[in-house]
């Protein structure tokens, strides 16, 4: 029997995130406010907009004041090129392989020098033009130059060249969010001026070190002439300082699922893989239906969830695409369960997540995986697209491919 792809609901397991699209439209304007008029906002989307949806998180981005994005990876800024038009510049942050600099060439994307090697490799390779933004190494030691003489140096080797054009330069903090000490994002700071010194036509370049921390948190304003944001597009970077934004930045997350299936358990019984749990007293169980498979790792259950308004307990060992709760009563078959968000006056946050998890809340966002269908309210007046479920919309377009070879052979 044929599928009728058209057909399929937008998905069809009851767990999904939902991302308010008018929340990061009013973030990404607060945000352009904050910065000024002359300074550029890049919207840092990489890794899927930090779990939020590449696609949506750009495009709100780009029609709310942004005028830059910014990606980790060759690869997802072809992505983001397929879409938008070759007018909106996008920066690989990340490493590219020297040998693949023709495919950022072809499709118009800026790319970053991480290192003097970098730019050796990249001069006895290049065959077409390439803009570069030159990445300083302050304190971070992540990626970037780390010496005066390697900058001096790489200045001299891509002066006046043809096809490798070094329009940027940027640092990153390691502390931009530290209030506490800002001893070593001051020092950071002071070297990129250092570095500055040194770079020539600065005023035409592209000059950039703030993430959302230094954007928000530090009375320097390192704007320079672009800022580069990630998570403050969707919310508050960090729920403890809230009260020292500049800008009434609001959440625009929250993850749901549904009870699909409850039943009384006897004393004495275990719940889900292992010895993780076992009953002492007949208990209601309830099983909803994501697991570590989805990005719902073992250690984000400490947190619990909330159904009916009331938090409850995650038992047992999560499996990889389920896991079990201690319900305080019986509950029908299709209960909303609130992993992220508010029911009544009970809220989780994904901070609270983070928090008892040990890991920064990034890390429980980017975590989520494909699998779980992203649902977008729309915004009025604006055509965004509702529901992004990667594994179906795959399906779509492959019923779509197979409908065209099929049609056209
Ligand atoms: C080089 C670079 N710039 C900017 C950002 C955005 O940081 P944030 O999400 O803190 O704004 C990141 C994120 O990790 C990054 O790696």
């Amino acid at each position: 029997m044929l599928i009728s792809f058209r057909d399929l609901p937008p998905y069809i397991r009851p767990t999904w995130i939902e991302v308010n699209l008018t929340n990061v439209q009013s973030n990404v304007r607060l945000l352009k406010n904050h910065i000024g008029e002359k300074v550029h906002l890049m919207a840092v989307v990489k890794a899927n907009a930090y779990g939020y949806g590449m696609m949506e998180i750009a495009r709100t981005s780009l029609s709310s004041g942004a005028t830059w994005l910014g990606v980790a990876t060759l690869d997802e800024a072809l992505v983001l090129r397929r879409e938008f038009l070759k007018n909106i510049p996008i920066l690989v942050l990340g490493y590219v392989p020297t040998e693949h600099l023709s495919v950022a060439s072809n499709s118009d994307v800026t790319v970053t020098a991480i290192s003097l090697e970098w730019i050796k490799e990249a001069l006895s390779i290049v065959q077409q033009p390439i803009d570069f933004h030159l990445k300083v190494d302050t304190g971070m030691n992540r990626l970037g130059c780390k010496t005066l003489d390697d900058v001096r140096k790489v200045i001299e080797l891509t002066a006046g060249h043809r096809n490798l054009r070094f329009t940027g330069v940027f640092t990153h903090f390691a502390t931009s969010e530290d209030v506490n000490n800002r001893t070593y994002y001051r020092t950071q700071l002071k070297r990129f001026h250092e570095f500055l010194e040194i770079i020539p036509n600065r005023t035409e370049k592209v000059v950039h070190c703030a993430n959302s921390g230094a954007t928000l948190y530090q009375d320097e304003k390192p704007f320079f002439n672009m800022v580069r944001c990630g998570k403050a597009l969707t919310g508050p970077p960090n729920e403890p300082l809230k009260h020292l934004l500049p800008v009434p930045l609001e959440t625009s997350i929250s993850i749901h699922s549904q009870l699909s299936l409850v039943k009384q358990v006897d004393a004495g019984e275990k719940i889900g893989y292992g010895d993780d749990y076992t009953t002492n007293e007949t208990q209601w169980i309830g099983t909803v239906p994501i697991g570590y498979g989805d990005g719902w790792h073992q250690d984000f259950r400490r947190t619990g969830v909330l159904v009916d308004g009331k938090r409850m307990q995650i038992v047992g060992r999560i499996s990889m695409d389920q896991l079990m709760l201690a319900l305080d009563r019986e509950y029908p078959v299709g209960t909303r369960v609130t992993f992220v968000g508010q029911q009544g006056n009970e809220t989780i946050t994904g901070d609270d997540v983070a928090r008892e998890a040990k890991i920064p809340r990034s890390e429980v966002f980017s975590s989520m995986s494909s699998r779980v269908p992203r649902v977008y309210p729309k915004i009025p007046n604006a055509g965004i697209i509702n529901i992004h479920n990667y594994l179906l919309n795959s399906l779509c377009l492959l019923g779509v491919t197979y409908y065209l070879y099929y049609t056209r052979s």
